[in-house]
């Protein structure tokens, strides 16, 4: 993928966080996460990409979604696309932070293709690369990690998501003394922290969903930071009244993927050829968020190109009066 691309992702992700941002506080996640998935759609048609998305998120709340196998895209190179038009729909509906949208683009036929479901993550920095194994417990990875970092637990920080199901898992590793930040949502931006310079987060755990799983494993990628996940079915995860893991297993076996199987960051993608654009809806640890007064709106944006290795962040400044119909005419409705 050519760098002259890479702004173009930028643009995608800023589209669907202003139009998330008319949503903050308003309780309803659905209708949130339906306007930012119509922005992100309409400015990816734009691109100059023949993109196909190969994991998208959806399945798991039934959430509008840009449907796994969907063409968008201009025409261009092939790029296989993970995304994820709000992460922390919940965030967004309350106002709490922590909200992103991001999008991923890889070459074509080096990204995950599964379906939305559930995924366990562990993510590390670029001085553990090689050093972890899902398929052990958590607290000996943690002993490992600590010590090829040369630190001990106790200056360890990891992150995981508050959910009932991590309860266990949180109060073990903070026995080791290690520090435990558990957030409400939002593992894209944990995991990402993992491999940003400057950052104190040194590790990821937690059960969410394949989709940022994917995401965030080209980001780990572009960054030389490493990566194990797992699919597993809801009913392994938390309560399944309608049944979901059987289809999920009928998905898993039609698209060639294995549940409970260790999948390796190479499993996850395999390329750093890869471009990846967050732009913050909320406030966060990684970015601020989108802020509107006068109908011009500002932006902070997270753009990753994985081949050269280079990171920025951009500052936008929106005349929203001078955007698309398209876009104008979600805002206006939402108003
Ligand atoms: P949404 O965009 O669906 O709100 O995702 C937020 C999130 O916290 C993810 O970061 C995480 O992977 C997933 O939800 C966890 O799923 P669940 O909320 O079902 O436990």
């Amino acid at each position: 993928m050519k760098r002259e691309i890479a702004l173009e992702f930028s643009r995608i992700t800023e589209a669907a966080a202003i139009v998330a941002y008319y949503y903050l506080g308003r309780g309803d996640k659905i209708a949130a996460d339906d306007a930012a998935v119509s922005a992100m759609r309409y400015i990816l048609n734009q691109t100059q990409i023949d993109g196909k998305i190969v994991i998208g998120e959806g399945e798991i709340d039934e959430a509008p979604m840009l449907y796994i196998g969907e063409k968008v895209g201009a025409g261009g190179p092939r790029v296989d696309i993970a995304v994820d038009p709000i992460e922390g729909t919940r965030m967004v509906a309350l106002g709490q932070s922590n909200a992103l949208s991001v999008i991923l683009a890889a070459e074509e036929g080096c990204l995950l293709e599964a379906p939305d479901m559930y995924m366990e993550k562990l993510v590390v920095n670029q001085e553990c690369v090689g050093a972890i194994d899902i398929d052990l417990p958590l607290k000996t990875n943690l002993k490992i990690i600590s010590k090829v970092m040369g630190k001990p637990l106790t200056d360890i920080t990891m992150v995981t998501l508050e959910k009932e199901r991590h309860l266990g898992i949180i109060k073990e590793v903070q026995a080791l003394g290690v520090k435990v930040y558990a957030i409400p949502d939002g593992d894209v931006a944990a995991s990402i922290l993992t491999c940003m310079p400057k950052s104190e987060v040194d590790l990821m755990y937690c059960i969410g969903g394949a989709p940022e799983g994917v995401v965030s494993a080209g980001v780990i990628r572009a960054l030389g930071g490493d990566m194990q996940g797992r699919l597993l079915l809801r009913k392994d995860v938390k309560e399944d009244p309608k049944n979901a893991s059987e289809s999920e297993l009928a998905r898993c076996i039609e698209m060639g993927v294995e549940v409970n199987k260790k999948l390796e960051l190479n499993d996850l993608c395999s390329t750093d050829n890869v471009i990846f654009s967050a732009t913050g809806v909320t406030k966060g640890d990684l970015l601020n968020g989108v802020s509107i007064k006068n109908n011009i709106a500002e932006t902070q944006s997270l753009l990753i190109r994985g081949k050269s290795r280079t990171i920025r962040i951009l500052e936008s400044t929106h005349f929203l009066e001078k955007k698309d119909d398209f876009i104008r005419n979600i805002v206006k409705n939402i108003k």
